[in-house]
């Protein structure tokens, strides 16, 4: 099932082009209601998901000198249209979320000169999309979001998603794929190895690669401390 995070635009707030405090405020509170209503998504995906990654997006923008009026409509609505892992759509959700965000923001009275940047950022985030970031904006939202599987944070998305897959969290006889190949089909701690520290370097701004070497030795320190405990 495809759902639709949209909800039908009111008045829209005044914003200068550069995109004041004041006007900023006025926004995020318009996509939070966009989001309020969406149906409950997966606790790696849901509104907690989108919080952390819009946190992100802010803080690499600033670090970066980014444009927010682009980034931040496109972190807020990087996931508006969710597909499941299982749906053949799910290659083109960001393309989806890029086309529904557009038209929220058209009908929201978002500066249209924006959209464009703002559509592409959305588009270009995801992996499956193929779609190579080609602005620092699109850099940083995409940034943003794959951060969000590392560290503390990351730790804890690949745990939830191993209980819905309802796979074992290690191999019994190589916990740490010493021995053998990693495969995240069958092992969470595998998930570590096939995804998740080679993701630490697929980041493309300078902030957020920073933000990664230190997401992927947290993620370290935790292997280290499970392989005390396992013994
Ligand atoms: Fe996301």
């Amino acid at each position: 099932m495809m759902h639709d995070r949209v909800s039908p635009p009111s008045q829209a707030p005044n914003m200068s082009p550069t995109m004041s405090p004041e006007a900023a405020a006025a926004w995020e509170k318009r996509f939070t209601a966009a989001l309020a209503e969406a149906a409950a998504a997966d606790p790696a995906h849901d509104i907690l998901h989108v919080r952390r990654v819009v946190h992100t997006a802010k803080a690499l923008c600033a670090v970066e000198c980014g444009r927010l009026d682009v980034v931040l409509p496109a972190a807020w609505l990087h996931d508006l249209v969710a597909v499941p892992k299982d749906d053949p759509r799910r290659s083109s959700a960001s393309r989806l979320s890029a086309e529904a965000a557009t038209g929220f923001l058209r009908q929201a009275g978002y500066p249209a000169e924006l959209l464009p940047d703002i559509a592409h950022a959305i588009e270009a985030h995801s992996f499956s999309a193929r779609v190579t970031a080609r602005t620092l904006e699109a850099r940083i939202v995409q940034d943003a979001d794959r951060l969000d599987g590392l560290g503390a944070i990351g730790i804890a998305r690949c745990f939830a998603t191993t209980g819905v897959l309802g796979r074992p969290f290690y191999s019994e006889d190589d916990p740490f794929c010493e021995t053998r190949p990693p495969d995240d089909g069958l092992y969470a701690v595998d998930h570590f190895y096939t995804k998740l520290f080679r993701t630490a370097e697929t980041l493309t701004t300078e902030a957020g690669r920073a933000e990664g070497r230190l997401r992927a030795e947290e993620m370290r320190r935790y292997l280290s401390a499970l392989a005390r405990e396992l013994g």
